[in-house]
């Protein structure tokens, strides 16, 4: 019925949930069944003559009072979970997280930065989360967290991840065309794994045409391997003859280093036959724009 229980507030927010829908389940059934007593043992034919009934203080009383706790203890439970959830240990690693249309990308507190969200297990992690423009909503379903991210604010969510693997991120605020596509992973790893990896990220391998094209959330639209998403593929593009529309005006043109330069630069100066101009201006380096061209001169 539900993915894994991964971290540390899933099994609190299931517990939650079950308690509430175990009350809610106890009252349709008793509103639900009263309705159709009362429809059978009063129907017309049978009660032909209306009654007047006058009002039992006692009944009055008790369907107030029941009903007021009922909702406190919901409230409660809710509160105490939620308070679990907003409430961050010390201590916990900061992961910034940046959503743009449509790519998540996550940066490590010495300025390391990944696609994938690679946590160690067992160790408390704050994601501070913010929008470079729309609002988007990140959502990790076998954590049971969700939270907006919203321009020109921060926004935060904590979690441990307890059991190794794998889950799912989905963005979960309608942000374009993009958007059922804006997906990442969290991996959860031994704490070995994970230095190593970070000492690697660290030292600068993640520097190269591909990982930025990666980090940076340019895969988020375009392929490596030929096929369409939501924009061109990189594939055998350099040099390739493309067909662009240029002030609305349709030119063939030349994909050469300086067509790639201006498409990164200025995103809305040649649009690509049957694309949609929707591509957003990175904050690259020229040193890193200089390497994403050095490798799609080689993807062939
Ligand atoms: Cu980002 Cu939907």
């Amino acid at each position: 019925m539900f993915s894994p229980e991964a971290s540390n507030s899933a099994k609190e927010v299931t517990k939650s949930f079950y308690y509430i829908f175990g009350i809610e389940l106890v009252l349709l059934t008793l509103v639900t069944s009263a309705m159709i007593f009362f429809v059978i043992r009063y129907r017309s034919r049978k009660n032909p003559q209306p009654e007047n009934i006058e009002g039992s203080l006692a009944l009055e009383i008790i369907w107030t009072v029941l009903p007021t706790l009922l909702v406190i203890i919901m409230f409660i439970i809710g509160w105490r979970t939620f308070d679990k959830i907003r409430d961050v240990p010390q201590g916990a690693m900061v992961v910034r997280v940046t959503a743009r249309q449509w790519s998540w990308q996550f940066t490590y507190e010495k300025g390391t930065q990944s696609d994938m969200l690679r946590v160690p297990v067992g160790r408390p992690v704050k994601l501070v989360l913010h929008s470079e423009d729309v609002l988007h909503c990140l959502y990790v379903p076998a954590f049971r967290i969700k939270e907006d991210c919203v321009p020109g604010m921060e926004t935060y969510l904590w979690f441990t991840g307890e059991t190794l693997g794998s889950y799912d991120i989905f963005c979960t605020e309608y942000c374009g065309l993009g958007h059922s596509g804006m997906l990442s992973k969290v991996i959860v790893m031994p704490a070995s794994d994970f230095e190593q990896w970070y000492e690697k990220a660290q030292a600068g391998t993640g520097i190269k045409g591909l990982n930025l094209l990666e980090t940076k959330g340019c895969t988020g639209c375009h392929t490596t391997d030929g096929s369409k998403k939501i924009g061109p593929t990189f594939k055998g593009l350099y040099g390739s003859q493309v067909e662009v529309f240029t002030n609305g005006k349709k030119r063939e043109i030349i994909a050469d280093e300086e067509y790639l330069r201006r498409s990164i630069t200025d995103p809305g100066a040649d649009i690509v036959a049957s694309y949609p101009n929707i591509m957003p201006k990175l904050p690259l380096t020229d040193e890193e724009i200089k390497e994403i061209i050095a490798y799609l001169r080689e993807l062939k």
